[in-house]
């Protein structure tokens, strides 16, 4: 078992994680063996941790809550898309002890949304609720699909207006958002984590084809009941998203590419289970 290829996600609290779960799938698919921890790091040890599994011969890490923006700092180099969002979700290694941050949140966002809930994200209305972290880094990838527009909305406005102004979309307060306009409604903002609901008229969701949280599971369903109530012809949590960004971490290391569609499915069997 000693000479498997080595990859692990660090995170605090890390315990539950689905990455070692997401990725033994795409191994199989791949037809190999790898070994994939979690890792648990402190904010003073996150460095120290991450540079030792580099070390002892680990091939690829993944960097979750909430140490996304002490990975951004600690790579030697970073991709374009790791740059725009300020944080990095994936290390890979390039030898010589310098390592290089990749940020595959917002693709996975995309392909979730176009390939797994078959819903094209090109000339689309787009709705963003929140203007977190999270949402600045979706924001670059689902802009080159090429959507009608994109509108950002947030409890603190001016957080939405730094954003619209950053990326060249528009801003509007939540309770001046238009009626039966939007055709993908995203959910980003950390509300659900804590059981609230941004903070919208139900006319918003009116001519929604789809309605997505950010977060999966039990978190994300009272924004997703919302929506179904309010007139959103199809719903999706962030399982699929997770799913998604997890498969480029893995291309990005493997240069394998994994099918998520059946991946998908089996972690919505298996949290069923
Ligand atoms: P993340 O990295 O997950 O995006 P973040 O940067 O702290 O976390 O951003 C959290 C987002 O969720 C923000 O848009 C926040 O709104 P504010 O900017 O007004 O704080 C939003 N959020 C958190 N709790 C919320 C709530 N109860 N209702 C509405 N929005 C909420």
């Amino acid at each position: 078992m000693d000479n498997l290829p080595r990859y692990a996600v660090f995170g605090n609290p890390v315990a539950h994680s689905k990455s070692p779960q997401i990725h033994r799938q795409f191994a199989l698919q791949e037809n190999v063996a790898i070994q994939y921890d979690r890792i648990l790091a402190e904010p003073d040890t996150f460095a120290q941790v991450i540079r030792r599994f580099f070390d002892d011969g680990g091939q690829g890490a993944n960097i979750t809550v909430p140490f996304k923006t002490e990975a951004y700092q600690w790579v030697d180099e970073l991709s374009p898309r790791a740059e725009v969002a300020g944080a990095v979700n994936t290390v890979i290694p390039l030898g010589n002890g310098r390592f290089r941050g990749d940020n595959t949140d917002g693709v996975g966002l995309v392909n979730d949304i176009v390939q797994a809930c078959g819903v094209a994200v090109r000339n689309r209305r787009i709705l963003i609720l929140g203007a977190g972290g999270a949402v600045r880094g979706v924001v670059p990838e689902l802009l080159a699909q090429h959507p009608a527009g994109i509108t950002i909305a947030n409890r603190t406005e001016a957080k939405a207006l730094d954003l619209a102004v950053r990326f060249g979309i528009q801003a509007l307060p939540l309770n001046q958002l238009p009626e039966d306009y939007f055709d993908i409604i995203i959910n980003g903002t950390s509300g659900s984590l804590n059981g609230a609901l941004p903070d919208v008229s139900a006319k918003v969701f009116g001519k929604c084809l789809l309605a997505y949280d950010m977060v999966y599971g039990a978190a994300a369903a009272g924004f997703l009941s919302f929506a179904r109530e309010s007139g959103a012809q199809q719903t999706a949590d962030g399982l699929g998203m997770l799913v998604a960004q997890a498969a480029c971490s893995y291309q990005l290391w493997r240069g394998f590419k994994p099918d998520i569609v059946p991946v998908i499915r089996y972690m919505k069997e298996a949290e069923v289970l």
